[in-house]
């Protein structure tokens, strides 16, 4: 797939997973709309590419917060994307204090979930008349239902459980139109939330997470994907 004219925007682009995404789509000529939580990050891109040869856009700002103006500014200059990932994500584990359990699953509420809804509903109209469009939402298994055998670190399992009922409704919302939603599992992942004894490199969970932009994975939108493989709820 040619992605060279593609525009791909990416939160939690400067480290991770989100990184492994952003190397790739360098790699294969796309524009990459890069978010990141701080400007002090794209030290981080100038030093890894010499910007005036990529087509690599920074931008800065909070997913916790209200970042309406970014999106403005984004559209302004670069349109709407085609590609939509949203990796960026925090894992909280589970506490003895209610309080504090609660402020957790607030704080995961809002970067794991409503971050992704927000910058799919600012782009909504654009997308539904685009020829080609996807929405990637990084999940994980521990989302899932089924999965949770050993309870424990709720603050993330709720979010990301709400993060796939999401994407449920939006691939119902887009259901006549171009763009495919798939939610998906990227592996046990060696980086920053991973840690050192994960189970695969980063470059493995790129590959696995866009092997939905392969068209026979169209019928699959909607789902809870592991690479090619339908993960129960
Ligand atoms: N690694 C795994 O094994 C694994 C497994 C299943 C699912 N996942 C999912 O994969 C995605 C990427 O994970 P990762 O392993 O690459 O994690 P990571 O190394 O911890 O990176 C997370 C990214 O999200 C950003 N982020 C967090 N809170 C933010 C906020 N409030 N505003 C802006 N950016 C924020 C981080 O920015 P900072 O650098 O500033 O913190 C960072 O760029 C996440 O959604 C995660 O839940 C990972």
């Amino acid at each position: 797939m040619d992605l060279s004219k593609l525009t791909v925007l990416i939160t939690g682009s400067n480290t991770g997973i989100g990184f492994g995404f952003l190397k790739y789509f360098i790699e294969q000529k796309a524009t990459v709309i890069a978010c990141c939580r701080k400007k002090s990050y794209f030290n981080l891109f100038y030093g890894e590419y010499a910007m005036d040869s990529v087509k690599l856009y920074p931008y800065a700002f909070d997913l916790s917060e209200d970042f309406q103006d970014s999106l403005e500014e984004i559209k302004k200059k670069h349109g709407c994307p085609d590609i939509i990932i949203n990796n960026g994500g925090i894992y909280k584990n589970s506490t003895d204090s209610f309080e504090e359990e609660w402020k957790r699953i607030e704080e995961s509420m809002l970067i794991n979930v409503k971050a992704p809804m927000r910058i799919v509903n600012f782009f909504k109209g654009d997308l539904l008349s685009k020829d080609w469009a996807r929405v990637i939402n990084v999940s994980s298994k521990m989302g899932s239902l089924n999965d949770n055998t050993s309870g424990n670190v709720l603050p993330y399992r709720i979010s990301k459980s709400s993060l796939n009922m999401l994407t449920i409704n939006q691939s119902i919302q887009f259901e006549n139109s171009n763009v495919k939603v798939f939610t998906v599992h990227p592996g046990w992942i060696k980086t920053k939330m991973g840690g050192e004894s994960a189970l695969d490199e980063i470059e493995t969970a790129v590959k696995r997470v866009l092997s939905c932009l392969d068209k026979k994975q169209d019928q699959y939108s909607g789902k809870f994907m592991f690479g090619e493989e339908v993960l129960p709820w």
